[in-house]
């Protein structure tokens, strides 16, 4: 059957470059887009767009004296440039302030109300009276109501961590104007998640395979089991002033960002559609694209429902990080099959990027942009290869340790694969006149080792299901492993057969002749593994194919069945990666990405943005965090506790009074939210483990001062831990 793909990445932010962290996702997509291109019979369509909307880009257009549309504008320009260096190629790529997102935000939106789904209720938010406008909980700063830091922002503290609504701020101001910011009432409009059609449905949606185990195991936790109702209705409306889309029937009210985000994969897909069969009336006042042919099948089009009806056999693949996996697999799907449309087929969810060890930092000069590496580096396909060697189809961060990167970029890919064109072409060139030898019974005689019969070439074909599989899975680090392998057989080969040494006795015949072969066999070999990493390295492959095979095209999978007769004479392919050149680029970072005022606002409002949306999706638990170092490790104060005493608490539906020893002059008092598991007869002398500098909480049944830690997980059950035994109250666990 063939089959019919469309694929997307996340949409970048319309205000910040495009970093190393993001070509992750980018370069993880495009490999894949094309491995799927080189097959027959498969149509694979990759679109993306800027993500424009939100009060950040609204503030940040302001400050510059352009409007949003102008800084959109520019910053499209510098994130397409930036992925073409990377050779990530979109069929098309957007904006999701388009005429298309636009029409298809608004038919969800309505289909959504005639489904009972949009629920409007007035809440109570902080108003910024100067600014006449409603404050995103980031634009809000004040003292910390616990432990009194000064400027801290409206939802969280950076001082002791604390998180708290911004309501319980001291002496707030508006980060926008200095402003006191009041309460105010206001109508927003709420997309009812927590209706029992969409539970339902999600239930079913994130356990049949959409989503990694990893994702579902997750999301099962977000959903809950059974009859609880953990989802609660999403905000999808904001105040004006706002830059994005109007809420239809409404005349001060716009989507929130993150219902038009993904509705802009429609809204870029759509765009690809009216190129290939142009629409025959213009949308909302613009010109009519002009055709371009798709993939090679002119004049078929493309069409819209084919891929977005509900019940189409197109497949559809979203590529996230997996800090936006609430969003996708959540808001996402529910939204599109309640508005008549199709879910996706599978979401990809990968990690986040540290590099050496670490998170991404401005001040160690390892945040990088796309346009410093190529300033600096200018071969994209090194990072291309040394990402594919590290991607697993996993949820996993993956590092880019700086040195590892250079050494393996100049192991494998100089010192195995392209060593093996530079040590055969020349002679073929030079000495056959670039014609191959088209006898192949010399194959099984040529072994990779003496005395064994085995044709290498017809050996590493028959690979080519193994890293179809890894492809098709996201392995790419097996693909890389496997290939590098077959490299190194390669080379093998031709360091027993010696050509160099076969070259100076080529007046005897049957030396010429073995040259001949033995070269030809390293050449096919070269342009076999070639066909094998063309998804990763896309633009040599293109070189080998057209500059040293005379091809007219770019290699396709079938090709690997196929030989060569002639190749040009040999040009160079690639040179070593010098280590310098990534000193300087580090070193430039470190000198140029001080937080200027530019650079500050980004990074506040990328902060920003992730911040709403951990907030809207009560992401509390932090454990996507890719890495904290020992001293965040050693702030937490866990201590051995003896259960002194255990008991119910009245009125409290899960929670236990725990009496607790640590070996302090009182025992503290900590309510455990573990009654469903526990018998408190059955704690009391027990020993466990506490966080014993968590900050007293003030509850309702009295003062808590401090937490028990338990285990649980997809299964029901809560487990409390234990020391081993001869532990003693208020040792340090460490
Ligand atoms: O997290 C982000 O960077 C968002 N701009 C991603 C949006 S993806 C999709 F939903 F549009
Ligand atoms: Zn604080």
């Amino acid at each position: 059957m063939p089959r019919k793909i469309l694929v997307t990445s996340a949409l970048p932010y319309a205000n910040g470059s495009i970093h190393l962290g993001h070509l992750v996702e980018y370069i993880q997509t495009d490999i894949w887009v094309r491995f799927q291109n080189m097959q027959a019979d498969t149509t694979c369509h990759y679109v993306c767009a800027d993500d424009t909307h939100g009060t950040p880009i609204m503030l940040r257009a302001e400050k510059e004296g352009i409007t949003p549309e102008q800084l959109i504008a520019r910053v499209a320009q510098e994130h397409q440039a930036d992925f073409k260096a990377f050779h990530v190629q979109f069929d098309n790529y957007g904006s999701t302030h388009s005429a298309e997102t636009r029409e298809f935000s608004e038919t969800i939106y309505k289909r959504l109300r005639g489904a009972g789904l949009i629920e409007k209720r007035s809440i109570e938010q902080y108003y910024d009276p100067v600014k006449q406008m409603f404050l995103p909980d980031r634009f809000i700063k004040g003292e910390c109501p616990k432990c009194g830091a000064k400027d801290q922002y409206g939802d969280n503290c950076e001082a002791c961590g604390a998180a708290y609504a911004p309501t319980e701020l001291k002496n707030p101001y508006s980060a926008v104007s200095g402003a006191k910011p009041e309460l105010r009432d206001s109508d927003h409009y709420f997309f009812k998640l927590s209706d029992p059609r969409c539970q339902q449905f999600l239930r079913d949606w994130t356990t049949k395979g959409t989503l990694q185990p990893e994702a579902a195991n997750k999301m099962q936790e977000w959903l809950g089991s059974g009859d609880e109702n953990k989802l609660s209705d999403w905000d999808i409306s904001r105040d004006a002033p706002y830059f994005g889309f109007k809420i239809p029937g409404t005349e001060d009210k716009y989507f929130y960002v993150w219902l038009d985000a993904p509705i802009g994969y429609m809204g870029s897909f759509k765009q690809l559609c009216n190129k290939q069969t142009p629409p025959s009336l213009p949308l909302s006042g613009e010109e009519p694209p002009t055709p371009s042919p798709d993939k090679g099948r002119a004049g078929e089009g493309l069409g819209f429902d084919d891929y977005w009806k509900q019940g189409s056999g197109a497949e559809l693949y979203h590529f996230i990080g997996k800090d936006i996996l609430y969003f996708h697999a959540l808001f996402w799907p529910a939204m599109l099959e309640n508005a008549g449309f199709r879910t996706p087929t599978k979401l990809f969810a990968h990690g986040f990027l540290t590099v050496n060890g670490e998170k991404m930092s401005k001040s160690r000069g390892t945040f990088i942009t796309a346009k410093s590496y190529t300033d600096h580096i200018k071969n994209t396909e090194y990072l291309r290869y040394y990402y594919a060697a590290k991607l697993n189809g996993t949820m996993e961060d993956i590092d880019l340790n700086l040195e590892d990167f250079v050494a393996k970029v100049n192991s494998d890919l100089i010192g195995k694969y392209i060593n093996i064109a530079s040590r055969c072409a020349k002679f073929i060139t030079e000495i056959f006149s670039g014609k191959l030898s088209d006898n192949r019974n010399w194959y099984p005689r040529l072994a990779i080792q003496p005395n064994t019969e085995d044709d290498i070439f017809q050996k590493l074909t028959t690979q080519a299901p193994f890293i179809v599989e890894y492809y098709e899975n996201r392995q790419y680090g097996k693909a890389v492993s496997a290939i590098m392998h077959m490299a190194n057989m390669a080379n093998v080969f031709l360091d027993f057969r010696k050509p160099w040494v076969l070259a100076k006795n080529i007046e005897d015949s049957e030396i010429r002749e073995e040259l001949h072969h033995v070269c030809t066999i390293g050449i096919n070999v070269f342009r076999l593994l070639t066909i094998y990493l063309a998804p990763i390295l896309p633009n040599l492959s293109s070189r080998v194919a057209r500059e040293l095979f005379g091809m007219e095209r770019d290699f396709v999978w079938g090709d690997i069945k196929a030989f060569s007769q002639q190749i040009s004479p040999y040009q160079h392919l690639m040179t070593r990666l010098d280590p310098k050149l990534i000193e300087a680029m580090v070193a430039d970072n470190q000198e140029t990405l001080q937080p200027t005022p530019q650079a500050h606002s980004q990074q506040r409002h990328a902060a920003h943005q992730q911040h709403e949306a951990k907030k809207e999706v009560a992401l509390a638990e932090k454990d996507f965090e890719p890495f904290i170092s020992i001293d965040d490790f050693m702030k937490i104060d866990l201590r051995v506790a003896k259960i002194v005493n255990a008991e119910h608490v009245e009125g409290a539906e899960k929670l236990l009074k725990l009496t607790l020893d640590i070996g302090e002059e009182k025992p503290r008092t900590v309510f455990a939210g573990i009654k469903s598991a526990y018998d408190p007869e059955k704690l009391k002398g027990r020993m466990t483990v506490m966080v014993a500098n968590l900050a007293p909480r003030k509850m309702k049944f009295g003062l808590s001062e401090g937490m028990v830690l338990a285990a649980s997980g997809d299964a029901p059950g809560l487990f409390i831990l234990s020391p081993d035994d001869g532990a003693q109250p208020g040792m340090r666990v460490k």
